[in-house]
C-alpha cells in the first residue's frame, strides 16, 4: 500500500499545481516515431509524461490531433514504449519558465541545465510560441548594432533591431563568426540557440564563452543534432521567448540563431511526420512559415523601448544560394552576409564576399560620408573580384579600369581592411575611422593627379 502510494507521489511530481484533475491517456498506437494516444484532451504543444517500465518516464509532445486521439512525439531518445502505457500531462501548456536566473546558464530545450550545474528556478513564464503584437508595436531601425566585425561595421552596417542572415556553404565560417560577433557585440545581453550543431561545438562554445567575464550576460540554448526533432524546434522557439522576455523589460538582447537551417529540417521532420506533403525541395509549406514566424520575432519594441537583434546562419546547402530556406530567409530578413567558399580556400577570414552581402538598414543608421565611402570601397572590391582571372592570367592592360587599377593597386590594404583574426574586436568607432583613413589612402594620388 505504501509502495503505491510512493509511486503515486513520484508520478506527480514535476506536475503543475493546479486545480481539477491531471488529464492523461493511454499510448493506442507508436509508428514511425509518432504516438497516438486516446483520452488525452490537451492543445497543441503540450508536455506529456509517458509510463514506462524502467521507471523513467519519457517526455513527449502533443503536436497534433485526429479522429479524437492526440498526436505526440518523443522529446528524447526512442524507449521502449508499451501498448496501453498511461500518459499524463505536465507542465502549463504553450508557455516555458523565463528570468533572470537563466543568465550565465547553458539549458536544453526544455530548460533543464547542461552545463552541470544547479536546477535553474526561473521565476517569471513566457508564451513559447511569443506575444503576436500589432506591426506598429514595432519601432524602426535608427540605432547602429556594434557587432564587433570590421568588415560589417563599415561596409554593412547593422542596426540595433535588424535580422541578419549569415548564408554560407558548410564548413566556410558561419559558427566561427557567428562565435565572434557572440563574444565582442554592444549588447545588454545575448541569448546564443546552438540548434542541430555538432555535440562538440556545443560543448567548446560553453567551455568559452561562460567562463570569463562575460559570463552574467549569455544564456546558451543547445539542442546538438542528434536529437528529436521537436526539440530542436522548440529549443529555437524557447530561445526566442528568452530573449523577447528580456526585450520586454527594456534591455537591448542580441540573439544568435544557429543555424535556422537545422531549425528547418526539424520543422520539416515534423510536417512530414503529421503527412503534410513535400514541396519546394521537400520542405512543406509549414516549415517554411515556421521560419518566417521565427525570424519575425525579433526587431524594436516601441512600448518598452527594448529590441531583439537577431543574427540567423543559413546553410546553403551545396553552396546553392537558390535554396528554399535560403530564399525564405532572404527574403524576410533585413540584410544578409554570404560567406564565400573561394575567400575561405584564399584564407581570407571572415570570408565575407562583400559585394553579395548587404544590409538593408545601413541607409538610416550611418553617416552619408561613411555610405559614400562604403560604396567607393564596394565598387573597387566588385572590380577587383569579378576581373581576378583575367588579371592572374595577364590578359589586363592596365589603364582599361580605373577602378580596377586603383583596386589593384591597393590590394594589400583592402585585404588588410577586410581580413580579422577569429576573437579579435574591432569597434564601431575604430571601424568606421578605419574607413575613412582607407578611402583616404585611396583617394589621395587622384586627388594630386587632378
Ligand atoms: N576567422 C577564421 N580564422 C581562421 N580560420 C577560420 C575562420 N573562420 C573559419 N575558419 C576555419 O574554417 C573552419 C570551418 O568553420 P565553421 O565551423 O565556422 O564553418 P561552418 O560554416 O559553421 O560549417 P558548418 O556548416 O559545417 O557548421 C574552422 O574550423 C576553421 O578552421
Ligand atoms: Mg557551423
Amino acid at each position: 500500500m505504501l509502495d503505491t502510494m510512493a509511486l503515486e507521489l513520484a508520478r506527480f511530481r514535476g506536475a503543475a499545481i493546479e486545480r481539477g484533475p491531471v488529464p492523461s491517456g493511454r499510448v493506442v498506437a507508436c509508428d514511425g516515431g509518432l504516438i497516438e494516444v486516446s483520452g488525452l484532451s490537451v492543445p497543441i504543444g503540450s508536455l506529456g509524461a509517458i509510463e514506462s517500465d524502467s521507471g523513467d518516464e519519457p517526455l513527449a509532445e502533443v503536436i497534433g490531433f485526429r479522429r479524437g486521439h492526440s498526436l505526440m512525439m518523443l522529446l528524447g531518445d526512442a524507449q521502449l514504449l508499451q501498448p496501453r502505457a498511461s500518459v499524463r500531462a505536465i507542465g502549463s501548456p504553450g508557455s516555458v519558465r523565463v528570468g533572470d536566473a537563466l543568465l550565465g546558464r547553458a539549458v536544453d530545450g526544455l530548460g533543464q541545465p547542461i552545463d552541470g550545474g544547479p536546477a535553474i528556478h526561473a521565476s517569471e513564464t513566457w508564451p513559447l510560441l511569443g506575444k503576436r503584437e500589432s506591426a506598429l508595436a514595432r519601432s524602426g531601425v535608427s540605432e547602429s548594432f556594434d557587432c564587433g566585425v570590421r568588415a560589417v561595421n563599415a561596409l554593412a552596417t547593422m542596426g540595433v533591431g535588424q535580422r541578419m542572415g549569415i548564408i554560407a556553404g558548410s564548413g566556410v565560417g558561419k559558427s566561427v563568426l557567428i562565435d565572434t560577433v557572440a563574444a565582442n557585440a554592444k549588447a545588454d545581453l545575448a541569448v546564443i540557440a546552438l540548434i542541430g550543431e555538432r555535440a562538440r561545438e556545443v560543448s567548446d562554445f560553453v567551455t568559452r564563452h561562460m567562463s570569463g567575464a562575460e559570463r552574467g550576460r549569455m544564456v546558451v540554448v543547445a539542442v546538438p543534432a542528434d536529437h528529436a526533432p521537436n526539440l530542436r524546434l522548440r529549443a529555437a522557439q524557447y530561445a526566442s521567448a528568452i530573449a523577447e522576455h528580456f526585450r520586454a523589460k527594456g534591455r537591448k538582447v542580441l540573439l544568435v540563431l544557429d543555424s535556422l537551417t537545422r531549425v528547418a529540417h526539424a520543422a520539416r521532420e515534423l510536417a512530414l511526420v503529421l503527412g503534410e506533403p513535400g514541396a519546394a525541395r521537400g520542405y512543406p509549406p509549414s516549415a517554411l512559415s515556421t521560419i518566417t514566424r521565427l525570424v519575425e520575432r525579433a526587431g524594436n519594441c516601441a512600448t518598452s523601448g527594448g529590441a531583439v537583434t537577431g543574427i540567423y546562419s543559413v546553410l546553403a546547402d551545396g553552396d546553392d544560394t537558390s535554396d528554399p530556406v535560403v530564399d525564405t530567409a532572404r527574403a524576410i530578413l533585413d540584410g544578409h552576409l554570404v560567406l564565400s567558399r573561394e575567400l575561405a580556400q584564399r584564407g581570407h577570414y571572415p570570408a565575407i564576399d562583400i559585394p553579395a552581402s548587404l544590409s538593408r538598414v545601413m541607409h538610416d543608421i550611418a553617416s552619408a560620408e561613411q555610405l559614400e565611402a562604403a560604396r567607393r570601397l564596394r565598387a573597387l572590391i566588385a572590380a577587383r573580384e569579378h576581373n581576378r582571372d583575367l588579371v592572374m592570367m595577364g590578359a589586363y592592360r592596365a589603364g582599361s579600369d580605373p577602378d580596377l587599377d586603383c583596386a589593384l593597386a591597393h590590394s594589400n590594404a583592402i585585404d588588410a581592411f577586410l581580413q580579422q583574426p577569429r576573437n579579435a574586436c574591432v569597434n564601431m568607432t575604430q571601424s568606421r575611422a578605419q574607413l575613412m583613413d582607407m578611402l583616404a589612402k585611396i583617394d589621395a594620388p587622384l586627388v594630386a593627379n587632378a
